[in-house]
């Protein structure tokens, strides 16, 4: 299972030996995908998830691929976002890259969600890219890069059904136009915006509204989470140099034909 996850994506190809990432949600379909990119390009890599148990069979999984360490951590609490910022440093000595993408997505209209559900998902999705990204500046190398994962759902008009998400992504994406001007010159921050990509996040949503939203898209299929990983290696990678403060989208056409 594990080899099968490792190689069954496209792998872009980089020099990162000699870097050190921090990726959270380091579990999940997008986290994992992204540090076994990062990994198999030489990277040494920090993997920070809230799920104990998912993590050690992650880091079994991407043993093989090179450098890595795990820790508990959840992005909501800003002394964990301490703890995974000292990982990089006393483990691998400093922080080249960093990659936020653990998240939460639930569905439920605005009409019946409770303050508590809204804090969730803000604590989550946008406090933890804060709490994160604030602690990683004084430790970010020269070089280096931050990638935010955000969400189609910050650029459509109006995320139905999920409002604290789209809240949310709409706030990491303005964060990182900010955190971009005040990174320059040395250091760029940029963002995904994956459309649906087929995760263990998505799957209640694409079994309810999987037909309608593929009819919408032009390349007639749901991303998988390689493709967004190998996006996020780019805009690490000096092939990306001149680029900050962007946010790309990866839909398969889904955001410009809906
Ligand atoms: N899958 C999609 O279609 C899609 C679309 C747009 C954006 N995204 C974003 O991509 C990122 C990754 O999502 P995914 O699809 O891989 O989802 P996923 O559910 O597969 O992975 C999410 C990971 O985050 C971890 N996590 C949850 N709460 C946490 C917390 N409080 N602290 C630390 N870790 C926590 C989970 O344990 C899990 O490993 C998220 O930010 C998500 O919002 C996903």
């Amino acid at each position: 299972m594990g080899v099968r996850f490792i190689f069954e994506g496209f792998m872009a190809n980089y020099d990162f030996n000699g870097k050190v990432a921090l990726v959270t949600g380091a579990c999940g379909g997008i986290g994992k995908a992204t540090a076994a990119q990062l990994l198999a390009n030489g990277a040494s890599v920090v993997l920070a998830d809230i799920n104990a148990q998912a993590l050690e069979k992650c880091r079994l999984d991407l043993g093989s691929l090179g450098r890595s360490t795990c820790i508990t951590y959840d992005a909501a609490k800003p002394e964990d976002a301490d703890r995974a910022i000292e990982t990089c440093s006393t483990v691998f000595g400093g922080l080249d890259f960093l990659i936020p993408a653990a998240g939460i997505y639930r569905d439920m209209p605005i009409a019946d969600m409770s303050d508590d559900q809204w804090r969730e998902t803000i604590g989550v999705n946008l406090d933890g890219i804060f709490y994160i990204c604030r602690r990683a500046i004084p430790v970010l190398r020269s070089g280096g890069a931050v990638v935010n994962i955000t969400s189609i759902a910050a650029h459509m008009g109006g995320s139905m059904g999920h409002g604290h998400y789209g809240a949310a992504k709409g706030g990491v994406l303005t964060f990182t136009r900010s955190l971009a001007r005040e990174l320059g010159p040395n250091i760029r921050a940029n963002a995904v915006s994956p459309g649906v990509i087929e995760t263990a996040m998505v799957q209640d949503m694409v079994d309810v509204r999987g037909a309608e939203i593929l009819k919408q898209t032009p390349l007639q299929r749901f991303g998988q989470a390689h493709e967004i990983a190998s996006v996020v290696a780019f805009l690490c990678s000096d092939a990306s140099g001149f680029i900050t403060g962007e946010a790309i989208h990866v839909n398969g056409g889904f955001y410009m034909g809906g």
